[in-house]
């Protein structure tokens, strides 16, 4: 299966699944990686596994959809079938919405509808919860709201950001190639 992921940050989401398809257990192929930070440390990741990367600016273009089209193009070129988001830090579009329905994935740091948008740890902390975690949803047009796809719960350790984020990051990292691999398995 022909991936593209997208991501705007540090990449381990995209490392984890990068590494599951080199142990041989993730049977697809990350064509490129998309970004919307030229300068994210996702960029290097990328660079070290040889894998292309779509790096652009989204003030160099008109409007959503002119970056959009752009992508669309290049994931055309490359035969791209599905498009993993791994920390990417914008709404999709319609553009992309229409040429990959229900193809696209979005991890999130919590047990969804709980804690959508930015800085979700954070804000389960905040709130005091003592079991948060991740989801595997489908992308629709809003921030963090298509079809749920699988979850795990998480426990907070209390008072203790740093601990509670490490361990929702190992979750991610476990979870979401396994559900990456049911979900072509499917297809
Ligand atoms: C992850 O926590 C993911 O759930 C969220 O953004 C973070 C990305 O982390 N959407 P990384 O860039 O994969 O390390």
């Amino acid at each position: 299966t022909k991936i593209a992921v997208f991501a705007s940050g540090s990449g381990s989401n995209f490392q984890a699944i990068q590494e599951s398809i080199e142990r041989g257990e993730l049977n697809a192929n990350i064509e490129v990686v998309v970004t919307d930070k030229p300068n994210a440390y996702v960029v290097k990741r990328a660079e070290k596994f040889g894998i292309p990367v779509f790096a652009f600016s989204p003030k160099d273009y008109a409007s959503k959809a002119t970056y959009e089209s752009e992508i669309v193009k290049i994931l055309k070129q490359k035969a791209v079938e599905w498009i993993v988001l791994a920390g990417y830090m914008r709404l999709i579009g319609d553009t992309l919405l229409t040429e990959y329905p229900n193809k696209i994935v979005n991890i999130h740091p919590s047990l969804l509808p709980a804690f959508p948008g930015k800085d979700a740890i954070g804000q389960a902390m905040e709130h005091g919860v003592k079991v948060t975690g991740v989801t595997v949803h489908y992308v629709d047009e809003g921030m963090d709201t298509g079809p749920i796809i699988a979850q795990r719960a998480v426990e907070v350790v209390d008072g203790n950001r740093e601990a509670t984020e490490e361990r929702i990051h190992k979750v991610e990292h476990e979870l979401y190639p396994k559900t990456l691999k049911k979900l072509f398995e499917n297809k």
